[in-house]
């Protein structure tokens, strides 16, 4: 039977949110309905209310979300009811090119629900990220729903299935830091102190966190930044280079999606060191550099999709070392908000006063 639900919507780019009413289908074959209880707020949320990610109006936004299944369709082995589950944007089909050559978390055919969620008038809403989840309840795939360990509080657990998981993925992931290197970290929000505590229990034996806000750089110690650089008061090329020996770092973490501090990390390393990109360009920026300088330096430049994870795999894992007292996720919760909140949190949002605002339901 089609449930009614609350769920935040952006009718047009730039208008502000409203709570409506969403009507969810009971779930199809292969498909899940999630009882959601947290759901982080992501700058992707504030992409989609501003029209920066697509068109497709109207959209149900959120999806950073922890939840248990309700009910599960047709052919849905991989959860049951009564699971607690945090929900991926990444659930790999097992079938496209990249599934195919075993690198399933690039999976480039990820799988979302089939069957749409409404308006009360009918209108087909477009869930941000295949997710849609400051509502109620959502349809998602249920490959979409990963099992995690009951005992994390969800406001914490929801917030790994997007920027927390992307910055520990930057780190551990893609750049793959190693005990005693070097790793400097550029932006602190979410995903950027995400890969600084990465960098951190990976034993990095320095980690230079680099942002243009003091409390920013204040909470990025709290993840394990042992320096902090204020680039609005220093070059911060010169300085990662001083705190370096003169020798810059082995790994250069961009976790904002800049061109200016894209080529700051570019030159904060040393010879052979690794760029990794984990922040999310507008599509008009572009990015200019001598060849020389990119051959001459050799290492790598490694863009890092959602951290390179593989939900199934670093979901738990994450759960497991936060239970386990080895991460503390809770340090990315700043606040918990009601549903009627959204707005609100995006401003607080834009003026730099949150890591993370999450919606309890
Ligand atoms: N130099 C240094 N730091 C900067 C600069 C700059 N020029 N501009 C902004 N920052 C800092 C901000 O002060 C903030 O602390 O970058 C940080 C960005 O953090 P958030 O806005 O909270 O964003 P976050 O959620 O961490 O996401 C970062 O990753 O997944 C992507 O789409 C996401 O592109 C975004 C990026
Ligand atoms: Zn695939
Ligand atoms: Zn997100």
């Amino acid at each position: 039977m089609t449930q009614r639900v609350r769920g935040v919507i952006a009718h047009g780019a730039g208008a502000p949110v409203s709570l409506e009413t969403v009507l969810i289908p009971d779930p199809g074959p292969g498909e899940a309905v999630v009882d959601i209880a947290a759901c982080g707020v992501c700058h992707t949320d504030l992409h989609y209310r501003e029209g920066a990610i697509n068109d497709e109006f109207p959209f149900l936004l959120g999806h950073e979300a922890a939840g248990v299944v309700e009910s599960v369709g047709e052919g849905v082995n991989e959860v049951a009811p009564g699971d607690y589950v945090i929900l991926a944007w990444r659930a790999p089909c097992g079938t496209c090119r990249s599934c195919r050559r075993g690198k399933p978390h690039l999976c480039f055919e990820s799988a979302n629900a089939s069957q749409k969620m409404t308006l009360e008038d009918g209108t087909e809403l477009s869930p941000a990220l295949g997710i849609g989840a400051f509502a109620d309840k959502t349809l998602v795939a249920a490959s979409q729903c990963v099992k995690v360990d009951p005992a994390a509080p969800p406001e914490a657990a929801g917030l790994i299935g997007c920027g927390v998981m992307a910055g520990f993925g930057a780190a551990l992931n893609t750049a793959r830091v190693q005990r005693g290197e070097t790793v400097a970290v550029f932006g602190c929000g979410g995903v950027g102190d995400a890969a600084i505590y990465g960098a951190a229990i990976s034993g990095a034996r320095k980690v230079i966190a680099v942002d243009i806000d003091e409390q920013k750089l204040e909470w990025a110690r709290g993840f394990g930044a042992t320096d902090t650089v204020n680039s609005t008061e220093v070059d911060a090329v010169e300085t990662i280079r001083e705190l370096t020996g003169g020798l810059g770092v082995d790994v250069a973490i961009e976790a904002i999606g800049l061109p200016q501090t894209l080529e700051q990390a570019f030159f904060s390393r040393d010879l052979a060191g690794r760029l990794v990109m984990v922040g999310v360009p507008a599509p008009t920026m572009k990015w200019e550099m001598p060849m020389i300088e990119f051959f001459g330096r050799g290492g790598s430049m490694q863009p890092s999709w959602y951290g390179d994870c593989l939900p199934t795999r670093d979901f738990p894992m994450l759960i497991d070392h936060h239970l386990n007292g080895v991460i503390d996720l809770s340090k990315f919760v700043s606040e918990k908000i009601g549903i009627e909140e959204v707005e609100e949190a995006f401003h607080k949002m834009e003026r730099g006063e949150v890591l993370r605002s999450v919606v309890m339901l």
